[in-house]
This record gives C-alpha cells, sequence and structure tokens, in this order.
C-alpha cells in the first residue's frame, strides 16, 4: 500500500522521545515502547517507519479507521467556522446531532458531554434526580461484576473493580454489584430505594463477557416491575461496533437511558446521554454541566461518524468481517490448544480466551513484531477492536499475523 502524507518533522530518535517520556509523563499508563506518528484506513506507523495493523482502534474508537477523508475534512471545516461557545448558548451543530441521535436510536433527549466516564457519571446524577425530582428519593444503583464504567469516582464507584478503587478513599456508597447475567440475583436485589440498574450489553474491559440471551430484555421486566431505570453503557459497543447502531438492538431493548463516547466521534473527543422523554426533566438547570459538552466541533464529528456509518454500510460490514474474524478466530484457538481455550464476542468486538500458561499482555509484544496491535481486557481476554472499515483482506492478514505470533509462543510450551 501506497504510504501517503509525509512524517511530520525530523524526527527525534525513538530513544530520546522514550526518555523524555518516561521523565515527564505521569506513570499511569504502561504503553509500548515505540512512538507512533500517523495512521491511514486500519494502518498505524511508528517514528521508525514500522506500519502495523490496527486491531484497537483507539480502544474501539477509531470506528472510520485513521485519517478518513470525510471526517477529516469535516472536522478542519468545522474548526475554522466554529469551535466552542459554551452552553450559554445553542448552536447548529449541538441542535441537529441531538435530533439526528433521536432519529437513529429512538432516545428523545440528549446531554453531550467528552467522554464515557462523563457520560455514565451524568446517567448516575440523572438516575437519582429523576426520583428526587418527583420527591420519591431512590439512591440504590445496581451493577454489575467486571463491569467498567470509567474511571471519575462515580464512574469508578459504579465499576466497583477493588483494584481500581484502591487508595482513593471511600467509594460512593450505594452501589450493589451482582454476578453479570443472574436475574435472578437481580430480581432478589432490586427494592424500592432501587434507581437504577446499570449495565453493559456485552462487557468490554472485564474481558469481551457476551451477556447470556434473554439477559438485556429480562432486566427491562424486572426494572419496570419496580419502578427503577434500566441505563445502557454502550460506551464501548455502541455506534456500530457489535453489528447493530447499539448493541441492545440485538434483543430490541431500549434503556431509559444510554451512555455513549468512544465510536461516537470517530476519534475525537465526544460523549453522549440519550435518555427518553420521561426523563426530559430530571437535569434542571444549573443541576449538570460541561463547558466542552456539545461544542459545535465535537458535534459536527459525531454528525459526520453517523452519516458515514450508514453512507458506507459499516455496521453491516461490522457484522460481516466480525463474522469473518470470528472463524478465524476459531481455527486459531483449535490449532493452538495449549495457550488458548475459547473465543468470544459480537461483530467487531472480539476476543480469544488464553489458558492460564500466558497473560494476554505477554502476547500484545509478540502479536506487534508480527505487525498487529491488538489489546488485553481483563485476565484471561487478547482482545480484537478493528476499525469498523476493516476489509476481508485485511481481517485475514491480521489472522495470519496472529498465526505465527501465537505459533511462536505455542511452540515454547
Ligand atoms: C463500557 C465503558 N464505559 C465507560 C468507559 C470509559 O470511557 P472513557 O475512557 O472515555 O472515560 C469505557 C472505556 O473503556 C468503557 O469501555
Amino acid at each position: 500500500m501506497e504510504i501517503k502524507g509525509k512524517r511530520a518533522e525530523a524526527t527525534r530518535d525513538v530513544a530520546s522521545m522514550l526518555a523524555a517520556a518516561d521523565a515527564h509523563l505521569m506513570g499511569n499508563y504502561r504503553p509500548a515502547r515505540m512512538v507512533i506518528e500517523r495512521g491511514e484506513g486500519v494502518r498505524l506507523f511508528d517514528s521508525e517507519g514500522n506500519r502495523y495493523l490496527d486491531f484497537c482502534a483507539g480502544v474501539a474508537v477509531c470506528c472510520l479507521g485513521h485519517g478518513h477523508p470525510v471526517l477529516s475534512q469535516a472536522i478542519a471545516e468545522q474548526a475554522a467556522r466554529l469551535m466552542q461557545v459554551s452552553n450559554y448558548f445553542f448552536t447548529d451543530q449541538n441542535i441537529q446531532l441531538a435530533e439526528e441521535l433521536f432519529e437513529a436510536t429512538g432516545y428523545e433527549r440528549a446531554f453531550f458531554c467528552n467522554s464515557g466516564a462523563e457520560a455514565n457519571e451524568a446517567m448516575l446524577k440523572i438516575a437519582r434526580r429523576h426520583f428526587h425530582e418527583q420527591g420519591k428519593p431512590r439512591t440504590k444503583i445496581i451493577t454489575f461484576e467486571q463491569a467498567f464504567h470509567g474511571r471519575t469516582l462515580g464512574a469508578l464507584a459504579l465499576t466497583g473493580n477493588p483494584k481500581y478503587l484502591e487508595g482513593f478513599g471511600e467509594p460512593l456508597a450505594g452501589m450493589v454489584q451482582l454476578p453479570y447475567g443472574d436475574l435472578e440475583a437481580v430480581e432478589k436485589a432490586l427494592d424500592a430505594d432501587t434507581a437504577a440498574v446499570f449495565v453493559e450489553p456485552l462487557q468490554g474491559e472485564g474481558g469481551v463477557n457476551p451477556a447470556p440471551p434473554g439477559f438485556l430484555p429480562g432486566l427491562r421486566k424486572l426494572c419496570d416491575a419496580n419502578g427503577s431505570l434500566l441505563m445502557l453503557d454502550e460506551v464501548q459497543t455502541g455506534f456500530g461496533r457489535t453489528g447493530k447502531l447499539l448493541a441492545s438492538q440485538h434483543e430490541d431493548v431500549m434503556g431509559d437511558g444510554v451512555a455513549l463516547a468512544k465510536g461516537l466521534g470517530g476519534g475525537f473527543p465526544v460523549g453522549a446521554l440519550l435518555v427518553r422523554e420521561h426523563m426530559a426533566n430530571a437535569l434542571p438547570p444549573g443541576s449538570h454541566g460541561s463547558t466542552y459538552g456539545g461544542n459545535p466541533l465535537a458535534c459536527m464529528a459525531a454528525r459526520t461518524v453517523l452519516r458515514v456509518l450508514r453512507e458506507e454500510g459499516l455496521i453491516e460490514n461490522a457484522e460481516a468481517r466480525g463474522r469473518q474474524l470470528s472463524a478465524g478466530l476459531a481455527r486459531i484457538v483449535e490449532k493452538f490448544p495449549k495457550l488458548c481455550v475459547g473465543h468470544r464476542g459480537q461483530g467487531l468486538m472480539r476476543a480469544i480466551v488464553l489458558t492460564d500458561a500466558k497473560e494476554p499482555r505477554e502476547l500484545l509484544g509478540v502479536l506487534r513484531e508480527e505487525g498487529l496491535l491488538a489489546t488485553a481486557a481483563g485476565p484471561r481476554a487478547l482482545r480484537f477492536l478493528p476499525p469498523l472499515i476493516v476489509s476481508a483482506a485485511e481481517i485475514d492478514e491480521a489472522l495470519e499475523m496472529l498465526d505465527r505470533g501465537l505459533g511462536k509462543v505455542h511452540a515454547e510450551l
């Protein structure tokens, strides 16, 4: 493939950039020891000229791949026209995005923010405030084991993972965590104080764990019977990733609210909380806000992503390429039994489940050597999240890289 565009500038050598990173960036991440300079389609290029197939996609973000001409141009033109005005004013972009999301999803009201954690934070606040506004306060929130809802203190309380909570003081009170998929446990836990159930339709960071069939419709029924809200976290699963615009559409379930981010901006930071009309008054003036939330630049990015997903048939592509990836992963799992126990996922959100011979993180470097970027999820899942523009040939190429990389590791076990 011809490489378009030039390298940004006469690049510093990698060793000096990594030394500067070690000296000046906070140590909360464990990035690979490489410096990425640019991307094109499903490919990324590092500062040493190596090219990779990007099956991480900014962690399920870059649904249109890198440098999509329509998205890049829309962002550039909007940046020149208007970037930010604050929520003291409407903008044409913010109103139209709300309208287009309503048409695409059926959720009537939107609150815009900048990330997934913020969308969940808003969803948590609105869940409690909804009951407060009705003069019947409820505070309890049901969440699930292995959930991931983000890293702000509210979203962390929903996440409930002791590892992520360590050292940050008492988590927000009122959270109850139950086994994912266990409707009976939910039925028992629901009571007159339960404001909401928060759930990912397919758990991402927790290990690409699919919900058992009937789980979401079952939650919908239980919440309705108890007068509680069903709040869907589709930050990772949303915007086409699983082969439907929203993963909850596979079982025709609507929440009272849904959190979106990641794919929504295709790489531009934007988050949204969408709710049904009966919650329209649950955040009265002054109760919540975000300076940048709904800025015209982010809204233009999201509107363009939604349009391109449809025009290029990318949600259908996620379904078709997802089936191809799934079949390929099944072959690999069978071929390397000392390393792999199975595979799971939906659309283009897939993982190989590993034996305890190797941690998923240990394999990422091996795959990079072959030219494939992947991610780890939970303790056992090696996760693949290609851009939704991925072609059949690119899926085959990634599977060959995976076969070679895992083959080397397997031979040494
Ligand atoms: C399901 C889910 N919710 C929330 C988040 C947090 O999103 P962000 O990192 O944009 O705050 C993530 C991120 O991985 C996620 O997968």
